[in-house]
């Protein structure tokens, strides 16, 4: 697809994803800057960042949206909880949104889909209830769609997302313990039947163990696992 080598997926580690779309609408999703021991630290963002999507709560997917937001004019989009959240925190322009609904960031149509994982926001005052945890399927209007699977076991409604919106490429977390590993990782390919598959949330700690070549051996023909390093774009 020509028009896919015009949007620019950057890994910043973990689960943090810069999406840049042809037409100049910055995405990131899941800012984890600070303590995220893979970022690339030589790695500046750009000045504007338009929007930032959030998953769920944990903090490995939060933690750094409060400066970030402040310090590059975004908008957090989050399930409705975990937007209030974020609010009540200092962020001040978020868009509350929920399963299944569809919100246009530009040329960038973002709809909610499910995901299968737990979403607790956790401060000195103990753990909040955010909302469930989710994925977001990005529809661009002069590229390709991506599907950003925020931290999530296998589950059988992949395939609706599949029917739904067709993903080109899937940002699929990888390393196991608190998301699937590349065994689960594999079927997940299987009912999202994408191009290509951008592994996350892998190397990122010590029980994150699976990796883009396991998963690259339990995939079929005809699908590209990238193997990538933070500060790699694809
Ligand atoms: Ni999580
Ligand atoms: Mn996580």
């Amino acid at each position: 697809m020509s028009s896919s080598q015009e949007t620019k997926i950057t890994w910043l580690g973990h689960a943090t994803v810069l999406v840049q779309s042809a037409r100049g609408t910055t995405i990131l999703i899941d800012p984890f800057i600070e303590h995220n021991p893979k970022y690339p630290k030589s790695f500046k963002l750009p000045e504007k960042v338009d929007y930032i999507l959030l998953t769920h709560g944990h903090g490995d997917h939060i933690s750094d949206v409060v400066p970030v937001a402040s310090k590059h004019g975004s908008t957090v989009v989050a399930i409705y909880e975990l937007a209030a959240y974020v609010e009540s925190k200092g962020v001040e322009k978020t868009i509350g949104m929920n399963l299944g609904g569809t919100v246009q960031l530009g040329d960038v149509a973002a709809t909610m889909v499910e995901a299968r994982h737990s979403s607790g926001a956790q401060d000195e005052k103990g753990t909040h209830y955010v909302g469930v945890a989710a994925g977001f399927v990005l529809t661009l209007e002069d590229g390709p769609v991506l599907y950003h699977a925020g931290d999530t076991a296998v589950f059988s409604d992949m395939q609706l997302i599949r029917d739904l919106y067709r993903p080109e490429i899937a940002m699929l977390p990888i390393g196991g313990h608190f998301t699937m590993g590349p065994k689960e990782a594999a079927l997940a390919v299987s009912f999202l039947a994408p191009k290509k598959v951008l592994p996350l949330h892998f190397g990122t700690f010590p029980p994150l163990t699976g990796t883009p070549a396991e998963l690259a051996k339990l995939v079929g023909a005809g699908v590209e696992v990238v193997s990538w390093s933070p500060g790699d774009s694809a």
